[in-house]
Protein backbone atom coordinates (compact mmCIF):
# COMPACT_ATOMS: atom_id res chain seq x y z
CA UNK A 1 0.00 0.00 0.00
CA UNK A 2 2.59 2.31 0.72
CA UNK A 3 3.89 1.84 -3.21
CA UNK A 4 0.71 3.10 -3.86
CA UNK A 5 0.10 6.22 -1.82
CA UNK A 6 3.63 7.25 -2.56
CA UNK A 7 2.46 6.99 -6.64
CA UNK A 8 -0.43 8.81 -5.89
CA UNK A 9 1.26 11.17 -4.13
CA UNK A 10 3.96 12.08 -7.20
CA UNK A 11 1.10 12.01 -10.00
CA UNK A 12 -1.09 14.08 -8.34
CA UNK A 13 1.77 17.00 -7.19
CA UNK A 14 3.59 15.89 -10.29
CA UNK A 15 6.61 15.66 -8.34
CA UNK A 16 9.24 13.11 -6.86
CA UNK A 17 9.36 16.01 -3.89
CA UNK A 18 7.93 14.42 -0.57
CA UNK A 19 5.63 16.25 1.90
CA UNK A 20 8.47 17.16 4.51
CA UNK A 21 7.81 18.08 8.07
CA UNK A 22 10.55 20.10 9.63
CA UNK A 23 11.11 21.73 13.05
CA UNK A 24 12.14 24.91 11.09
CA UNK A 25 9.66 27.67 11.89
CA UNK A 26 8.26 31.13 11.79
CA UNK A 27 6.97 33.22 14.67
CA UNK A 28 5.75 35.67 12.30
CA UNK A 29 2.56 34.08 9.96
CA UNK A 30 1.35 35.30 6.72
CA UNK A 31 -2.53 35.02 7.24
CA UNK A 32 -3.17 38.80 6.49
CA UNK A 33 -4.95 38.41 3.33
CA UNK A 34 -6.16 35.29 3.65
CA UNK A 35 -9.93 35.33 3.16
CA UNK A 36 -12.46 32.72 4.79
CA UNK A 37 -9.76 32.18 7.87
CA UNK A 38 -10.95 29.77 10.93
CA UNK A 39 -9.97 29.68 14.29
CA UNK A 40 -9.04 26.27 16.06
CA UNK A 41 -8.47 26.31 19.50
CA UNK A 42 -7.72 23.49 21.75
CA UNK A 43 -7.84 22.57 25.26
CA UNK A 44 -6.18 19.22 25.90
CA UNK A 45 -7.54 18.51 29.51
CA UNK A 46 -10.38 15.92 30.16
CA UNK A 47 -11.57 14.33 33.88
CA UNK A 48 -10.65 10.92 32.48
CA UNK A 49 -8.95 9.46 29.18
CA UNK A 50 -10.79 7.26 26.90
CA UNK A 51 -8.36 4.65 25.80
CA UNK A 52 -9.32 4.54 22.06
CA UNK A 53 -8.81 8.94 21.93
CA UNK A 54 -6.04 9.89 19.99
CA UNK A 55 -6.09 13.60 20.60
CA UNK A 56 -3.69 15.12 22.88
CA UNK A 57 -5.60 15.50 26.27
CA UNK A 58 -4.35 14.91 29.80
CA UNK A 59 -5.82 14.68 33.47
CA UNK A 60 -7.73 17.92 34.30
CA UNK A 61 -6.84 19.34 37.26
CA UNK A 62 -8.25 23.23 37.71
CA UNK A 63 -4.57 24.48 38.51
CA UNK A 64 -3.05 22.98 35.23
CA UNK A 65 -6.43 24.33 33.03
CA UNK A 66 -6.06 27.89 34.55
CA UNK A 67 -2.38 28.04 33.93
CA UNK A 68 -2.72 26.80 30.53
CA UNK A 69 -5.34 29.73 29.49
CA UNK A 70 -2.99 31.99 30.49
CA UNK A 71 -0.54 31.02 28.13
CA UNK A 72 -3.00 30.41 25.48
CA UNK A 73 -3.99 33.93 25.88
CA UNK A 74 -0.01 34.75 25.43
CA UNK A 75 0.00 32.82 22.38
CA UNK A 76 -2.97 34.70 20.51
CA UNK A 77 -1.82 37.56 21.77
CA UNK A 78 1.52 36.87 19.90
CA UNK A 79 -0.43 35.78 16.55
CA UNK A 80 -3.04 38.30 16.61
CA UNK A 81 -0.44 41.72 17.42
CA UNK A 82 0.77 41.00 13.94
CA UNK A 83 -2.16 42.15 12.05
CA UNK A 84 -2.13 45.91 12.49
CA UNK A 85 -6.20 46.04 12.00
CA UNK A 86 -8.70 43.67 13.31
CA UNK A 87 -9.17 41.07 11.06
CA UNK A 88 -11.83 39.03 9.65
CA UNK A 89 -12.48 35.50 10.46
CA UNK A 90 -15.61 32.92 9.90
CA UNK A 91 -15.65 30.72 12.98
CA UNK A 92 -13.86 29.84 16.10
CA UNK A 93 -14.21 26.40 17.44
CA UNK A 94 -12.91 25.10 20.86
CA UNK A 95 -11.56 21.52 20.60
CA UNK A 96 -10.09 19.07 22.92
CA UNK A 97 -9.72 17.27 25.23
CA UNK A 98 -12.98 18.92 26.91
CA UNK A 99 -13.18 22.44 26.33
CA UNK A 100 -16.47 22.78 28.54
CA UNK A 101 -13.71 22.21 31.10
CA UNK A 102 -12.88 25.82 31.50
CA UNK A 103 -16.23 27.46 30.66
CA UNK A 104 -15.46 30.10 33.05
CA UNK A 105 -12.28 30.99 31.21
CA UNK A 106 -14.29 31.24 27.98
CA UNK A 107 -14.70 34.72 28.08
CA UNK A 108 -11.48 35.57 29.11
CA UNK A 109 -10.17 33.86 25.72
CA UNK A 110 -13.07 34.82 23.50
CA UNK A 111 -11.97 38.24 24.24
CA UNK A 112 -8.28 37.83 23.34
CA UNK A 113 -9.32 36.96 20.44
CA UNK A 114 -11.73 39.83 19.29
CA UNK A 115 -8.77 42.43 20.47
CA UNK A 116 -7.60 41.30 16.87
CA UNK A 117 -10.70 39.51 14.95
CA UNK A 118 -13.81 40.28 14.39
CA UNK A 119 -15.85 36.40 14.19
CA UNK A 120 -18.42 36.15 11.81
CA UNK A 121 -19.86 32.82 11.67
CA UNK A 122 -20.72 32.22 15.22
CA UNK A 123 -18.24 29.68 18.24
CA UNK A 124 -18.70 26.37 18.14
CA UNK A 125 -17.52 23.89 21.34
CA UNK A 126 -17.57 20.82 22.32
CA UNK A 127 -18.58 19.01 25.40
CA UNK A 128 -18.72 15.74 27.39
CA UNK A 129 -22.05 14.45 28.08
CA UNK A 130 -20.93 14.92 31.99
CA UNK A 131 -20.89 18.40 31.55
CA UNK A 132 -24.51 18.81 30.01
CA UNK A 133 -25.94 20.67 32.70
CA UNK A 134 -28.13 24.20 32.44
CA UNK A 135 -25.62 26.03 34.38
CA UNK A 136 -22.68 25.40 32.16
CA UNK A 137 -25.11 25.99 29.26
CA UNK A 138 -25.60 29.39 30.20
CA UNK A 139 -22.23 30.05 31.35
CA UNK A 140 -21.07 29.18 27.31
CA UNK A 141 -24.20 31.52 25.82
CA UNK A 142 -23.22 34.19 27.98
CA UNK A 143 -19.87 34.03 26.68
CA UNK A 144 -21.20 33.89 23.43
CA UNK A 145 -21.00 30.56 22.25
CA UNK A 146 -23.31 29.81 19.67
CA UNK A 147 -23.15 26.22 18.56
CA UNK A 148 -22.20 23.24 20.84
CA UNK A 149 -21.00 19.83 20.11
CA UNK A 150 -21.58 16.73 22.83
CA UNK A 151 -19.33 13.39 22.50
CA UNK A 152 -22.25 11.06 22.68
CA UNK A 153 -20.75 8.08 21.22
CA UNK A 154 -23.60 5.84 21.33
CA UNK A 155 -26.76 6.12 23.53
CA UNK A 156 -26.49 2.12 23.76
CA UNK A 157 -24.88 1.52 27.13
CA UNK A 158 -23.07 -2.07 25.67
CA UNK A 159 -21.31 -0.02 23.01
CA UNK A 160 -20.32 3.15 26.04
CA UNK A 161 -18.99 -0.02 28.07
CA UNK A 162 -17.51 -1.33 24.76
CA UNK A 163 -15.40 2.39 24.60
CA UNK A 164 -15.00 2.47 28.45
CA UNK A 165 -17.68 5.37 28.71
CA UNK A 166 -19.40 5.84 31.75
CA UNK A 167 -23.48 5.62 30.85
CA UNK A 168 -25.20 8.94 31.42
CA UNK A 169 -28.62 10.54 31.95
CA UNK A 170 -30.46 11.41 28.33
CA UNK A 171 -33.12 12.79 29.68
CA UNK A 172 -31.27 15.46 31.97
CA UNK A 173 -29.27 16.21 28.63
CA UNK A 174 -32.36 16.50 26.22
CA UNK A 175 -34.13 18.91 29.32
CA UNK A 176 -30.76 20.90 29.34
CA UNK A 177 -30.42 21.70 25.54
CA UNK A 178 -34.01 22.34 25.35
CA UNK A 179 -34.03 24.94 28.05
CA UNK A 180 -30.68 27.00 26.66
CA UNK A 181 -30.76 26.38 23.01
CA UNK A 182 -28.00 26.93 20.80
CA UNK A 183 -28.13 27.57 16.97
CA UNK A 184 -26.44 24.27 16.59
CA UNK A 185 -26.64 21.05 18.96
CA UNK A 186 -24.34 18.75 17.78
CA UNK A 187 -23.95 15.27 18.57
CA UNK A 188 -20.80 13.14 18.14
CA UNK A 189 -21.54 9.21 17.39
CA UNK A 190 -18.77 6.60 16.84
CA UNK A 191 -19.55 3.70 14.34
CA UNK A 192 -18.10 0.18 13.34
CA UNK A 193 -17.77 -0.88 16.63
CA UNK A 194 -17.35 -4.59 17.15
CA UNK A 195 -21.15 -5.90 16.41
CA UNK A 196 -22.95 -2.54 15.55
CA UNK A 197 -25.52 -3.30 12.96
CA UNK A 198 -27.41 -0.28 11.26
CA UNK A 199 -30.40 -0.90 13.44
CA UNK A 200 -28.38 0.10 16.35
CA UNK A 201 -27.01 3.39 14.42
CA UNK A 202 -30.48 4.03 13.54
CA UNK A 203 -32.00 4.19 16.85
CA UNK A 204 -28.80 6.52 17.58
CA UNK A 205 -29.39 8.83 14.48
CA UNK A 206 -33.67 9.01 15.91
CA UNK A 207 -33.07 9.51 19.68
CA UNK A 208 -30.46 12.16 19.44
CA UNK A 209 -33.20 14.28 17.16
CA UNK A 210 -35.51 13.62 19.64
CA UNK A 211 -33.73 14.55 22.21
CA UNK A 212 -33.50 18.18 20.96
CA UNK A 213 -30.17 17.94 18.68
CA UNK A 214 -30.21 19.56 15.28
CA UNK A 215 -27.00 18.19 13.88
CA UNK A 216 -25.38 15.08 14.34
CA UNK A 217 -21.15 13.64 13.41
CA UNK A 218 -20.97 9.99 12.22
CA UNK A 219 -17.34 9.40 12.72
CA UNK A 220 -16.16 5.99 11.88
CA UNK A 221 -14.12 4.10 14.47
CA UNK A 222 -9.88 4.76 13.79
CA UNK A 223 -7.91 2.08 15.58
CA UNK A 224 -4.88 4.06 15.97
CA UNK A 225 -2.22 2.32 16.69
CA UNK A 226 -0.11 4.68 19.69
CA UNK A 227 -3.32 4.20 21.96
CA UNK A 228 -4.02 1.45 24.16
CA UNK A 229 -7.27 0.55 22.62
CA UNK A 230 -7.98 -3.18 22.11
CA UNK A 231 -10.68 -2.69 19.78
CA UNK A 232 -10.84 -3.81 16.40
CA UNK A 233 -11.45 -1.81 13.52
CA UNK A 234 -14.54 -3.26 11.14
CA UNK A 235 -13.51 -5.09 8.25
CA UNK A 236 -14.24 -2.77 4.47
CA UNK A 237 -16.99 -4.25 3.35
CA UNK A 238 -19.01 -4.26 6.43
CA UNK A 239 -18.21 -0.76 7.53
CA UNK A 240 -19.05 0.32 3.40
CA UNK A 241 -22.54 -1.06 4.48
CA UNK A 242 -23.38 0.68 7.78
CA UNK A 243 -21.98 4.23 5.76
CA UNK A 244 -24.27 3.61 3.23
CA UNK A 245 -26.99 2.67 5.24
CA UNK A 246 -26.63 5.66 7.84
CA UNK A 247 -26.15 7.94 4.47
CA UNK A 248 -29.46 6.48 3.05
CA UNK A 249 -31.31 6.46 6.28
CA UNK A 250 -30.28 10.37 6.76
CA UNK A 251 -31.47 11.03 3.18
CA UNK A 252 -34.65 9.56 3.31
CA UNK A 253 -35.36 11.38 6.40
CA UNK A 254 -34.34 14.82 4.98
CA UNK A 255 -31.47 15.55 6.92
CA UNK A 256 -28.97 17.45 4.73
CA UNK A 257 -25.70 16.55 4.60
CA UNK A 258 -22.84 19.12 5.51
CA UNK A 259 -19.82 17.01 5.42
CA UNK A 260 -18.58 13.34 5.25
CA UNK A 261 -19.94 12.98 8.65
CA UNK A 262 -22.85 15.16 9.38
CA UNK A 263 -25.81 15.67 8.63
CA UNK A 264 -28.45 18.30 10.35
CA UNK A 265 -32.30 18.59 9.88
CA UNK A 266 -32.33 22.27 9.72
CA UNK A 267 -29.94 23.99 6.87
CA UNK A 268 -28.85 26.89 9.35
CA UNK A 269 -27.08 24.27 11.72
CA UNK A 270 -23.69 23.85 10.61
CA UNK A 271 -21.22 22.13 12.80
CA UNK A 272 -17.45 21.30 11.58
CA UNK A 273 -14.37 22.51 12.22
CA UNK A 274 -12.50 20.77 8.70
CA UNK A 275 -13.78 22.31 6.10
CA UNK A 276 -11.92 25.65 5.91
CA UNK A 277 -9.20 26.24 3.84
CA UNK A 278 -7.31 28.33 6.00
CA UNK A 279 -6.91 28.33 9.89
CA UNK A 280 -5.05 29.52 12.65
CA UNK A 281 -4.70 26.95 15.37
CA UNK A 282 -3.74 28.09 18.91
CA UNK A 283 -2.75 25.86 21.72
CA UNK A 284 -1.00 22.23 22.01
CA UNK A 285 -1.11 19.99 19.02
CA UNK A 286 -3.65 22.60 17.20
CA UNK A 287 -2.48 22.68 13.25
CA UNK A 288 -2.69 25.66 10.79
CA UNK A 289 -3.54 26.05 7.73
CA UNK A 290 -2.15 29.40 5.60
CA UNK A 291 -1.28 29.57 1.97
CA UNK A 292 2.39 28.61 2.34
CA UNK A 293 2.48 26.21 5.20
CA UNK A 294 1.23 23.74 7.12
CA UNK A 295 2.24 24.12 11.02
CA UNK A 296 1.42 22.09 13.91
CA UNK A 297 1.98 23.09 17.71
CA UNK A 298 3.99 20.65 20.12
CA UNK A 299 1.63 18.14 21.87
CA UNK A 300 2.98 18.62 25.60
CA UNK A 301 2.13 21.12 27.41
CA UNK A 302 4.99 21.89 29.68
CA UNK A 303 6.92 22.36 26.28
CA UNK A 304 3.95 24.61 25.17
CA UNK A 305 4.40 26.49 27.84
CA UNK A 306 8.46 26.96 28.21
CA UNK A 307 8.04 28.56 24.32
CA UNK A 308 5.37 30.92 25.10
CA UNK A 309 7.46 31.71 27.89
CA UNK A 310 10.59 32.62 25.38
CA UNK A 311 8.25 34.57 23.73
CA UNK A 312 8.21 32.12 20.86
CA UNK A 313 5.44 30.18 18.56
CA UNK A 314 5.05 26.61 20.71
CA UNK A 315 5.49 25.07 16.88
CA UNK A 316 6.99 21.57 16.28
CA UNK A 317 6.61 21.15 12.61
CA UNK A 318 6.63 22.89 9.68
CA UNK A 319 5.68 22.08 6.19
CA UNK A 320 6.21 24.45 3.34
CA UNK A 321 4.16 24.14 0.42
CA UNK A 322 5.24 23.48 -3.55
CA UNK A 323 1.76 25.12 -4.95
CA UNK A 324 0.48 21.37 -6.39
CA UNK A 325 1.10 20.28 -2.85
CA UNK A 326 -0.98 23.15 -1.28
CA UNK A 327 -3.94 22.22 -3.85
CA UNK A 328 -3.66 18.55 -2.89
CA UNK A 329 -4.26 19.90 0.75
CA UNK A 330 -6.92 22.09 -0.43
CA UNK A 331 -9.17 19.29 -2.15
CA UNK A 332 -8.69 17.04 0.46
CA UNK A 333 -9.54 19.38 3.33
CA UNK A 334 -12.80 20.55 0.99
CA UNK A 335 -13.73 17.48 -0.09
CA UNK A 336 -14.55 16.96 3.76
CA UNK A 337 -17.65 18.88 2.80
CA UNK A 338 -18.33 16.11 -0.10
CA UNK A 339 -17.85 18.99 -2.93
CA UNK A 340 -15.84 21.04 -4.51
CA UNK A 341 -16.39 24.33 -6.31
CA UNK A 342 -14.50 25.35 -9.61
CA UNK A 343 -14.92 29.00 -9.03
CA UNK A 344 -13.55 28.58 -5.22
CA UNK A 345 -10.06 27.19 -6.10
CA UNK A 346 -9.88 29.59 -9.21
CA UNK A 347 -10.12 32.34 -6.78
CA UNK A 348 -7.90 30.97 -4.15
CA UNK A 349 -4.94 29.59 -6.43
CA UNK A 350 -5.16 32.45 -9.44
CA UNK A 351 -5.95 29.07 -11.90
CA UNK A 352 -8.37 27.24 -12.96
CA UNK A 353 -8.90 23.49 -11.31
CA UNK A 354 -9.49 21.93 -14.93
CA UNK A 355 -5.98 23.11 -15.95
CA UNK A 356 -4.51 21.62 -12.98
CA UNK A 357 -6.76 18.43 -12.51
CA UNK A 358 -9.07 18.67 -15.83
CA UNK A 359 -7.86 14.53 -15.98
CA UNK A 360 -8.54 13.35 -12.77
CA UNK A 361 -12.00 14.86 -12.41
CA UNK A 362 -12.88 14.06 -15.57
CA UNK A 363 -11.22 10.30 -14.28
CA UNK A 364 -13.68 10.63 -10.86
CA UNK A 365 -17.03 11.39 -12.96
CA UNK A 366 -16.54 8.36 -15.44
CA UNK A 367 -16.10 6.00 -12.80
CA UNK A 368 -19.05 7.57 -11.00
CA UNK A 369 -17.36 9.32 -8.24
CA UNK A 370 -18.55 12.43 -8.63
CA UNK A 371 -21.58 14.50 -10.61
CA UNK A 372 -21.09 17.90 -11.89
CA UNK A 373 -23.32 20.61 -11.61
CA UNK A 374 -23.26 24.16 -12.33
CA UNK A 375 -19.39 24.63 -11.72
CA UNK A 376 -19.70 22.04 -8.24
CA UNK A 377 -18.34 18.89 -8.17
CA UNK A 378 -20.49 16.69 -5.98
CA UNK A 379 -19.31 13.68 -4.43
CA UNK A 380 -21.85 10.37 -5.42
CA UNK A 381 -22.46 7.81 -2.74
CA UNK A 382 -19.74 5.31 -4.03
CA UNK A 383 -17.63 8.82 -3.80
CA UNK A 384 -18.26 9.44 -0.65
CA UNK A 385 -17.34 5.75 0.38
CA UNK A 386 -14.23 5.81 -1.45
CA UNK A 387 -12.99 9.17 0.06
CA UNK A 388 -13.93 7.71 3.36
CA UNK A 389 -11.77 4.84 2.66
CA UNK A 390 -8.79 7.04 1.26
CA UNK A 391 -9.02 9.26 4.55
CA UNK A 392 -9.22 6.30 6.97
CA UNK A 393 -6.06 5.13 4.83
CA UNK A 394 -4.30 8.36 5.45
CA UNK A 395 -5.30 8.92 8.94
CA UNK A 396 -3.93 5.17 9.64
CA UNK A 397 -0.82 5.98 8.10
CA UNK A 398 0.47 9.78 8.37
CA UNK A 399 -1.68 11.17 11.26
CA UNK A 400 -1.38 7.74 13.16
CA UNK A 401 2.40 7.86 12.12
CA UNK A 402 2.84 11.49 13.03
CA UNK A 403 0.72 11.82 16.71
CA UNK A 404 2.48 8.99 17.58
CA UNK A 405 5.68 10.57 17.50
CA UNK A 406 4.81 13.47 18.35
CA UNK A 407 3.52 12.27 21.79
CA UNK A 408 6.52 11.18 22.79
CA UNK A 409 9.00 14.10 21.33
CA UNK A 410 8.09 17.56 21.67
CA UNK A 411 10.14 18.49 19.02
CA UNK A 412 10.79 15.60 16.56
CA UNK A 413 13.95 16.80 13.92
CA UNK A 414 11.26 16.38 10.71
CA UNK A 415 8.56 13.87 9.66
CA UNK A 416 8.74 12.46 5.88
CA UNK A 417 6.15 10.95 3.56
C1 LIG B 1 -12.67 15.80 21.69
S1 LIG B 1 -13.85 14.49 21.68
C2 LIG B 1 -15.44 15.26 22.10
C3 LIG B 1 -15.66 15.94 23.45
C4 LIG B 1 -15.41 15.16 24.72
N1 LIG B 1 -14.01 15.10 24.97
C5 LIG B 1 -16.03 13.80 24.70
O1 LIG B 1 -15.30 12.83 24.43
O2 LIG B 1 -17.21 13.68 24.98
C6 LIG B 1 -14.02 14.40 19.94
C7 LIG B 1 -14.72 13.22 19.31
O3 LIG B 1 -13.79 12.43 18.56
C8 LIG B 1 -14.32 11.16 18.34
N2 LIG B 1 -13.26 10.16 18.48
C9 LIG B 1 -12.32 10.08 19.44
N3 LIG B 1 -11.52 9.00 19.22
C10 LIG B 1 -11.94 8.39 18.09
C11 LIG B 1 -11.54 7.23 17.36
N4 LIG B 1 -10.52 6.47 17.75
N5 LIG B 1 -12.22 6.93 16.23
C12 LIG B 1 -13.25 7.69 15.83
N6 LIG B 1 -13.70 8.78 16.49
C13 LIG B 1 -13.06 9.14 17.61
C14 LIG B 1 -15.43 10.96 19.36
O4 LIG B 1 -16.66 10.86 18.70
C15 LIG B 1 -15.36 12.23 20.21
O5 LIG B 1 -16.63 12.65 20.59
S1 LIG C 1 -12.82 11.06 23.74
FE1 LIG C 1 -13.10 13.05 24.68
S2 LIG C 1 -13.19 12.61 26.93
FE2 LIG C 1 -12.29 10.83 25.95
S3 LIG C 1 -10.08 11.22 26.09
FE3 LIG C 1 -10.77 11.91 24.04
S4 LIG C 1 -11.10 14.04 24.30
FE4 LIG C 1 -11.07 13.16 26.38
Amino acid sequence: MKWVTTHTRMWLTRSFKSFLFTSDYDNQLSFVENQDLGIYVHIPFCKKLCSFCPYCKEIYTEEKAHTYVDYLINEIHMVGSQIKEKKQVTSLYFGGGTPALVADKLEEIISAIEDHFVITEGIGLELHPDNVNEETLLLLKESGVTKISIGIQSFQNKFLSVLGRNEFDLAKISQAINKVPFETMSMDFIFALPGQTIADLKSDIDAAFASGANHIAIYPFIDFTFTDSTLQAMDKKQKRKLLDGITLYCQEKGYVRDSIWTFSNNESAKYSSMTRNNFLGFGCSATTLLKDQFKINTFSVEEYQKRIDAHELPTSLTIRFTQRQRMIYYLFWTAYSTRVNVEDFERFFGVSLKRMYGFEFWLAKNLGLVTENNGVFQMTLKGAFYYHYYENYYTLSYIDQMWGVMRKEAFPENIKF
